[in-house]
């Protein structure tokens, strides 16, 4: 079917337990704003739909290093997470949470109908468990080496590295992540949706019915589907999240990936009464915006049970986004390698476009791609502040001095070659971006939108109406044939700017409308429909001075961000194990006069509380026998401020004192880090006198 009558377009739902960072702008937002954008300014029926995904492991794990409840982590990451989106222009119809009311009552509702179809089967199996915490391992709560790459710190889900989907029994050297228990195997019951018994319906509805899916979701599908589908446990052994709504399934919640798609519907539910017209009729358009690593959920475990349920639309299509990395990297999040879209807006006030701008021109289409600051500040400088930037200033620039401020006539006598090419060239532009953008690639259509600038720019260049000003009559004003090629010049760029006011507005919706104010007209200009019209602006209207669409980004300001990325990073181990600080193995070799010049001394914390706005320090007070010293540690993703009061610690006494978050650090306190990021202080054996030398 292609003659859709409503639009319902959905983003993955982010787990509230971090901001998020611009591979999750990259991946997903961003691309699902362009088209939601795209598809309202064609006036047709679209919403577009996103919530705070706030079960699983994922939150939980986050509150016990934060030391706070689930809930205290989704109350105050939805609402980071929310700003931020915000303010980058993201325009959800509805941003929604899971933890509301009517998804509790959806997903239950909708696992209930499966449950009563008899589509599960009720399965009594041993799992690992992690005695010391009583806790059954089941996702993140387990790593161990990833059977098929080897990747020592794979989950028990997934194995961020290589990307493959894991369960914990494939896990080599399984180790809980709770405590240093060995995990033990126990028995315990979930209910399992046999996706084996979908298979021939999921092979004939993608790999026959969508090959025009892009190649790496339609690869990833045929992929899994050739390897075998496998019944899943949709129910998992914990306190947060949806009760299973059967009998005898206390202590169990639905698993965060069998709630979570759920929540589209529920978040449709909270937007409108008429939510079944979109969910429910085939004439719905319904698109899936994701990152790579949501593939499957969404092309193979969703629809299965969408179609298991029955009475639901499935996904028209699924544009996932490949991985964008940073500066050569792969964005981890334990690492803090990752440039946070809070910071960034407060780093770059009024950027946001900017920031739109780089991630779709640099977008992860069809394979990982690399942020690199340089990157941002060259794409800034070269082409939105010398191409698009510039060719509208000048326009309204010339406008004003050649033109009286008011748009000019269009002398058709006179048309030349050159005019009509540039004619055409506006006419044109909107079948390429539309037909880039039908098919998801947005770098195309935003590149056919800055190539429509850079021909206006050549076009006036080849113009040049400044000089032809200079022809002047005996009056002193340009000559008659003089000033009908420069209205000619005008009008047509001023069309021209109004045709990029059209085309940028999905893209970079608060430049569009900046243009909009300086060409004194109304957001109704943006209706797609006039996209490539030659009249967009009257003849004789008088138009606003310009005002600068994109500031110049100095070096500075990206040494800075690159500085901030590295010195956000949480360092490799401190102290390091005796093979690893072999020289050549890490810092050069030192001799004793080297170690010598640390002073390294026992302290005993006396107070320890959170700093501001900083996630992962402490602020401690430490007695050192003769004194005592406030101390700033990178240690509260790992230490509680309570736990750490009355803990012995090894202090670097005369490393020289340091600001940090406006706080003075008058020491460092000691610190080994495990090769999963994990910090532990390090402390004396047994107690001895604070103020003690260690040597
Ligand atoms: O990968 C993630 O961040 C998940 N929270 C995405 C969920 S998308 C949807 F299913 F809700
Ligand atoms: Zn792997």
């Amino acid at each position: 079917m292609t003659d859709f009558k409503r639009y319902l377009i959905t983003a993955a739902l982010p787990y509230a337990n971090g901001p998020v960072h611009i591979g999750h702008l990259a991946g997903c937002y961003i691309p699902a704003d362009i088209y939601s954008r795209y598809l309202r300014a064609q006036k047709r029926d679209v919403k577009f739909v996103g919530g705070s995904d706030e079960h699983g492991v994922p939150i939980t794990i986050r509150a016990m290093k934060e030391g706070i409840t689930p809930q205290q982590v989704v109350d105050k990451y939805h609402a980071i997470i929310r700003d931020s989106f915000v303010k980058m222009g993201i325009s959800f119809d509805i941003y929604s949470r899971t933890s509301g009311k009517v998804h509790h009552e959806t997903a239950s509702a909708f696992f209930k109908k499966m449950y009563e179809d008899g589509l599960f089967e009720e399965k009594e199996t041993e799992q690992y468990y992690d005695e010391k915490t009583k806790t059954f391992l089941a996702d993140r709560y387990i790593t161990g080496t990833c059977p098929v790459c080897a990747n020592p710190n794979a989950y028990g889900d997934q194995c961020e590295k290589c990307g493959s989907s894991l369960s914990p029994e494939q896990l080599i050297n399984p180790k809980s992540t709770l405590s240093d228990a060995v995990p033990v195997k126990k028995q315990t019951k979930h209910w399992y949706f046999p996706l084996q018994q979908y298979e021939s319906f999921l092979r004939t509805w993608i790999l026959d019915e969508h090959k025009e899916w892009k190649n790496n979701v339609y690869g990833q599908c045929k992929s899994w589907l050739d390897k075998g589908l496998q019944s899943r446990a949709m129910t998992r052994d914990s306190n947060w999240g949806i009760k299973v709504p059967v009998k005898g399934a206390e202590g169990k919640v639905l698993y965060v990936w069998f709630d979570a798609p759920i929540g589209y519907i529920s978040a449709t539910k909270e937007l409108t009464g008429a939510w079944a017209d979109y969910w429910c009729r085939e004439d719905t358009k319904l698109v899936h915006f994701i990152g790579k690593d949501n593939i499957v959920f969404h092309c193979i475990i969703f629809p299965a049970m969408l179609k298991a349920h029955g009475g639901f639309v499935l996904p028209d299509n699924v544009p996932a986004n490949e991985f964008l990395n940073i500066e050569g990297e792969k964005v981890s999040t334990s690492r803090n390698w990752a440039v946070w879209v809070d910071e960034y807006l407060k780093d770059f006030p009024g950027c946001e476009d900017v920031l739109r701008y780089v991630l779709c021109a640099n977008a992860p289409e069809t394979k990982d791609n690399d942020f690199t600051w340089k990157d941002f500040q060259d794409r800034n400088n070269s082409e939105l502040v010398s191409i698009f930037g510039n060719f509208v200033n000048r326009t309204f620039v010339l406008m004003h001095k050649l033109c009286a401020g008011k748009v000019p006539k269009l002398h058709e006598d006179i048309l030349d070659a050159t005019d009509k090419a540039i004619m055409s060239d506006i006419q044109n532009a909107r079948g390429k971006v539309e037909t880039a953008l039908e098919n998801f690639r947005f770098r195309d259509a935003l590149f056919e939108i800055i190539d429509l600038s850079r021909k206006g720019n050549k076009y006036m260049q080849e113009k040049q109406p400044w000089i032809v000003a200079k022809q002047t009559s005996t009056s002193g004003q340009p000559a008659a044939d003089a000033q009908k090629i420069i209205d000619n010049c005008l009008h047509l760029c001023l069309q021209l700017t109004a045709n990029l006011a059209v085309l940028i507005n999905p893209f970079l919706p608060t430049t569009a409308r900046k243009m909009l104010h300086m060409m004194k007209v109304v957001d109704k200009m943006l209706d797609w429909e006039n996209a490539g019209k030659l009249k967009l602006l009257s003849v004789g209207y008088s138009l606003r001075e310009p005002e600068l669409l994109f500031r110049k980004i100095e070096d500075a300001e990206i040494t800075a961000q690159v500085e901030k990325l590295k010195s956000g990073l949480v360092k490799p181990a401190k102290i390091t194990s005796m093979e690893e600080s072999k020289p050549g193995n890490g810092k050069p070799e030192i001799v004793y006069d080297d170690f010598a010049k640390l002073e390294l001394k026992t302290g005993l914390v006396t107070a320890c509380e959170k700093v501001e706005k900083a996630d992962k320090l402490l602020k401690l007070e430490v007695d050192l026998g003769k004194e005592r010293r406030t101390i700033v540690s990178g240690i509260a993703l790992h230490y509680k401020p309570e736990e750490m009061i009355g803990k012995q610690v090894i202090v670097v006494t005369n490393l020289a004192p340091r600001k940090m978050k406006g706080i003075e650090s008058q020491g460092m306190i000691l610190t080994a880090e495990d090769s999963d990021g994990k910090l532990q202080l390090l402390t004396p054996e047994n107690s001895v006198t604070p103020g003690s030398n260690v040597s």
